[in-house]
């Protein structure tokens, strides 16, 4: 079975050619329709992102989705993960998308006859989000060799952290973070000083601070998080011309960014939304080809 659950499970050229299928996707280049596939959406954690955007792909493909929802599901009879899927695909779904809160839900899944797309696994990875963000750079740069990237925010708790790291690196980029001693990953990359870095960085990346993953003994003041951690406007003037702001939503305004810089013209977060789109048709169309659907 051949899943995309994490991005060590897609070559260099695998992960090229995903984002040059879907900018041809989005340039208006026609899909074949799948009415016979059926598509289920299976999210534990809450997502609009993703979850719609998966969805609108799959109804752009003309798949058929069933509408799983986890909060009136036989889950809360007892039913396992693994059971629920498996009945998804006892009753003919071809394909499952899922995003789950506990990290490498997939292990458990392996005797599944279906494809999985993962949504995002607890602390673990977000592959379409990271493809997305990639197909964003590739956009605006043409290539990642020698990309000056950092990555500001809750390191210890994003899987975007996670499989953002790992891919650039091997594309040929340089990833840093920036972020508060508790946030810091000692597996991940050096951490640098904001307001020592911030004039050469080709990408400032935002990762949202993740409230529901934190305890409230880790007082973090809105305010003081924004000014050590977060793009200021005095951080934003010092950005060169041609730097891009990046954030894979949703935003805490004015705390890892400034409300003001959420749209100006150096930020793309709204045109990462749209291209997540394009990448998870692109994926849907690699599970279909790579399984023979
Ligand atoms: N970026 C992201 O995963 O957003 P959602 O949680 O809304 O899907």
């Amino acid at each position: 079975m051949k899943n995309i659950v994490k991005m060590s499970d897609l070559t260099n050229e695998e992960v090229y050619d995903l984002i040059k299928r879907a900018l041809e996707l989005k340039r208006g280049k026609k899909v074949v329709p799948r009415e016979d596939l059926y598509i289920a959406n299976l999210f534990f954690e809450n997502s609009t992102r993703t979850k719609h955007s998966f969805e609108m792909a799959e109804y752009k493909h003309r798949l058929n989705v069933i509408n799983f929802d986890a909060a009136t599901s036989s889950v809360n009879k007892g039913e396992t993960l693994y059971d629920t899927c498996k009945t998804l695909e006892m009753i003919g779904c071809n394909m499952l998308v899922i995003r789950h809160s506990q990290d490498e839900y997939y292990k458990e899944l392996g005797k599944l006859n279906i494809p999985i797309l993962n949504g995002g696994d607890g602390s673990g990875e977000h592959p379409s989000q990271c493809l997305l963000d990639l197909m964003t750079m590739y956009e605006k740069f043409g290539t990642f060799e020698n990309l000056n990237i950092i990555i500001a925010g809750d390191i210890k708790n994003s899987r975007v952290a996670r499989s953002n790291y790992n891919m650039l690196t091997r594309l040929g980029a340089t990833v840093r973070f920036i972020c508060p001693e508790i946030f810091k990953d000692d597996s991940l990359g050096e951490v640098v000083d904001f307001d020592e870095v911030i004039s050469e960085v080709d990408v400032c990346m935002l990762l949202r601070v993740q409230h529901e993953r934190h305890n409230s003994e880790m007082n973090l003041t809105k305010e003081s998080y924004h000014k050590n951690f977060g793009l200021t406007k005095e951080r934003y003037e010092k950005l060169k011309d041609e730097a891009i702001i990046m954030h894979p939503a949703p935003v805490n305004r004015d705390m890892e960014i400034d409300s003001e810089l959420v749209e100006v013209s150096k930020s793309v977060i709204f045109e990462q939304m749209k291209n997540g789109m394009f990448i998870r048709q692109a994926m849907i169309e690699k599970i279909i080809k790579d399984n023979n659907l």
